[in-house]
């Protein structure tokens, strides 16, 4: 059974369509990588994903369970809604931790908070607040932070940051990972650092989608590849076929872009 199932999500933004009835699936254990311009709606999809977005029609399933139906009321959006995202995590460009907290209280904030909705959390405070920590700091170290966490965002170098908001969105137990964009804001000696993790994550066979401008990184590391364009899934299938040999137009127009530059 698939892991994800996205079934004919449109979204306007007023009379702008930015999602154009996207359908695809994916396995469990497997990485889709999702390229295309800058405005072709690669954000928006993952904001659906993680439902920060509520789509105009559609439907999202994970593990066989639908989450999302878009023919539903409006307020079934919101029913539950931190339970379906604890589906997805999410990776942002800009990492978006918390600057008053340190690397490890990042990785655990939301742990706790979870925590505190335990019945029997009150008498087991502290037991839970241990485990948890452990968790942050085995989530750190296998990011390669074991040093870094007493510090704060601010210093930490912008790919150790990413690599706390990697561990972060690993602290739930996603069932899928996403990733916006996670080497745009990095200066270009510290996207490696971080490619680097998210490899070691793929070869543990952690479910992730990864939306990047990282072609050759797209093409090695995913089982699978979307080609977005207005909106609209261009072209899909195995990267070394979508890469080496595209079938359509637009997309061969943007390789050869970014191969340009
Ligand atoms: N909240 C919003 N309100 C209005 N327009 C938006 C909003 N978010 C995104 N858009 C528009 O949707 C289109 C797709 O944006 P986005 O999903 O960010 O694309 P990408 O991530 O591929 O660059 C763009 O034209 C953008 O301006
Ligand atoms: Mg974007």
């Amino acid at each position: 059974m698939a892991i994800l199932e996205v079934e004919n999500i449109r979204k306007s933004f007023g009379s702008v369509l930015v999602l154009d009835d996207i359908s695809f699936s994916m396995e469990k254990g497997t990485v889709l990588s999702i390229i295309g311009s800058s405005g072709s709606g690669k954000t928006t999809l993952l904001r659906c994903l993680n439902f920060l977005e509520r789509p105009d029609t559609g439907i999202i399933r994970v593990n066989g369970e639908t989450l999302l139906d878009a023919s539903f009321p409006a307020r079934d959006f919101q029913r539950n809604i931190r339970l379906k995202r604890l589906h997805f995590g999410l990776v942002f460009q800009s990492f978006n931790l918390f600057p008053q907290y340190t690397a490890l209280e990042n990785v655990t904030l939301a742990e706790k908070l979870l925590a505190q909705e335990k019945p029997d959390w009150k008498e087991k405070k502290s037991e839970y607040h241990r485990a948890i920590e452990e968790h942050g700091r085995e989530l750190l170290a296998e990011m390669g932070l074991q040093d870094r966490m007493g510090n704060y965002p601010h210093q930490l170098s912008g790919g150790q940051c990413q690599r706390v908001a990697i561990a972060r969105a690993l602290a739930l137990n996603p069932d899928i990972l996403c990733f916006d964009e996670p080497t745009s804001a990095l200066d270009p000696e510290l996207t490696g650092e971080v490619l680097r993790v998210i490899r070691g994550l793929a070869e543990r066979h952690t479910t992730m989608i990864i939306v990047t401008h990282e072609m050759a990184f797209a093409r090695d590391v995913a089982d699978e590849v979307i080609f977005m364009d207005g909106g609209k899934i261009c072209e899909q299938g195995d990267p070394k076929e979508v890469f080496g040999n595209p079938k359509q137009e637009r997309t061969k127009q943007f390789l050869s872009r970014f191969s340009e530059t």
